[in-house]
């Protein structure tokens, strides 16, 4: 099949890859000349997986190409797939303006029929506004064919996105017309050989079952996070409450860990656009504000517990930071709980060293002052930015964060206090070496032994 997949972030890119694996021809347009440019290179421009492989084999087979023209990329398509972003606007609703942009271009350049397919999450109603621009364009320039527009939300999770694309849980198609459905099922067929996961609905239902997906997620982290907040208070541990839990099959395991507030390119706005379209209906959305205020305060914890760690004086006192992506396995950092800190720790006059294995360069672009000024340093290298520190503060859990030296760690620091944000560490292990351990919901355990610094 001939595609074109507009927009070369973390889906379009990822899309357009593994539609290429396939045997499929695709062209991602992308207005960034400068991502096109090292795109066109082989370079990905994201950090995921497995991804770079992938788009220099395609490149080289030609079954993949980049461009900044929508009218080339669209020449020959059958199906166009928006993957534009849809970030939150002012009031928290999302802004359909890249996707709005888009649909006028289509309308503007389209010379036949195909299918186009939202694949970026978008409000109920979006698909229908999108074929009226279009299709409204069309009749202004003169043409007498008109498309139809489907939803095709995408679920893949930064990280392991390539994954999840080609070993999908589920597709949701939303099409109303049996033509549509047809070319998607075809295409999506090579993706569910050994399972058929393809759920076809209503186009507003598969617009509504994105945010709804993403709110429930989000919910269930927020309802854990509040837990370990009443944990904390009653000197329980909840990762024990987490495993009593998890392991009964109505519950599960997935999404029920404690942790400092999720953040990304995903839940936060999601979440938000949900909000604003409950206010819109006059409906009282009171779940998924409690979601939303406790995803808030769980991202200022690690902060207020380094601040009662200090009596109060952060000032000049050297804290390390192990990881600044939003999350394992990405570059991405929006609305990463790791900023929230970041931000609290240089406004309070302390020095940080912080550490991602891929995320440095896009913190250094945002806090060139404070790199400049000495106050943040960042690096690669974990144990590096532990040495002379006064605390040590995990905030993403990457791998190689799992299962460090904390024997030369204690060795390194000033003072040996460690912050675990994700609760993946051991803390009566690194009490019985000479840490004093925090976590989130868990009792404090330890003491902070002078280290040999
Ligand atoms: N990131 C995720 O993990 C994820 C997962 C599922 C769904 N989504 C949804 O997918 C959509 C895209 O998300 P993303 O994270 O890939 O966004 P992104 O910001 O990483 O990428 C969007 C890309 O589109 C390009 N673009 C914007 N307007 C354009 C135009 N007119 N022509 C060509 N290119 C244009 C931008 O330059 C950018 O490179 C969003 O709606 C998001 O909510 C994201």
């Amino acid at each position: 099949m001939r595609i074109c997949v507009i927009g070369a972030g973390y889906v379009g890119l990822v899309t357009a890859a593994c539609f290429a694996e396939m045997g499929n021809w695709v062209v991602c347009v992308e207005r960034d000349p400068f991502r096109v440019a090292r795109l066109k290179r082989g370079e990905a421009t994201i950090y995921e997986p497995a991804l770079e492989p992938m788009l220099k084999a395609h490149l080289a087979s030609g079954q993949l190409s980049f461009s900044q023209s929508l009218a080339a990329g669209t020449a020959q398509a059958d199906v166009v797939f928006i993957a534009v972003g849809t970030p939150s606007g002012e009031d928290g609703s999302a802004d359909l303006s890249h996707v709005m942009a888009v649909a006028e271009e289509l309308g503007a350049v389209l010379q036949q029929p195909c299918l186009v397919v939202d694949k970026s999450t978008v409000p109920v109603g979006t698909a229908e506004r999108v074929a009226q621009r279009i299709n409204g364009c069309l009749g202004k320039r003169g043409k007498t064919f008109r498309v139809s527009v489907a939803s095709n939300p995408e679920f893949l999770k930064e990280g392991s996105a390539v994954d999840d694309f080609m070993r999908p849980d589920r597709v949701i198609i939303g099409c109303e017309d049996a033509a549509g459905t047809e070319l998607l099922r075809r295409l999506y067929a090579p993706f569910l050989r050994n399972h058929e996961r393809l759920l076809c609905m209503g186009v507003r239902a598969a617009e509504f079952s994105k945010y709804a997906a993403n709110a429930f997620l989000a919910t269930k982290i927020s309802f854990i996070n509040e837990m370990a907040g009443l944990c904390a208070r009653l000197d329980v541990d909840i990762e024990q409450v987490r495993r009593g839990i998890g392991s009964d099959t109505r519950i599960g395991t997935h999404f029920i860990y404690a942790g400092c507030g999720y953040g990304g390119s995903c839940f936060p706005k999601d979440v938000r656009a949900l909000i604003r379209a409950a206010e819109q209906e006059g409906i009282e959305p009171g779940i998924l504000r409690a979601v939303e205020a406790r995803n808030a305060l769980q991202k200022t914890l690690l902060f207020q517990a380094l601040r009662e760690h200090f009596s109060g004086h952060l000032q000049g006192r050297v804290v390390a930071l192990w990881g600044l992506a939003f999350k394992p396995g990405t570059d991405d950092l929006r609305e990463a709980p790791s900023l929230v800190l970041l931000e609290a720790l240089l406004a309070a006059g302390a020095n940080v060293q912080a550490c991602d294995p891929v995320a440095t360069s896009g913190v250094a672009a945002r806090y060139v002052q404070a790199l400049e000024s000495g106050q943040l340093r960042l690096s690669e290298s974990p144990y590096g930015v532990v040495e002379g520190a006064d605390a040590l503060v995990l905030v993403t859990e990457w791998k190689q964060f799992r299962q460090p030296d904390f024997a030369r760690i204690r060795g390194l620091m000033r003072m040996p206090a460690l912050f675990d944000g994700r609760n993946i560490y051991d803390a009566k292990q690194l009490a019985e070496l000479g840490f004093l351990y925090r976590g989130i919901g868990r009792p404090a355990l330890g003491r902070c032994l002078a280290g040999a610094a």
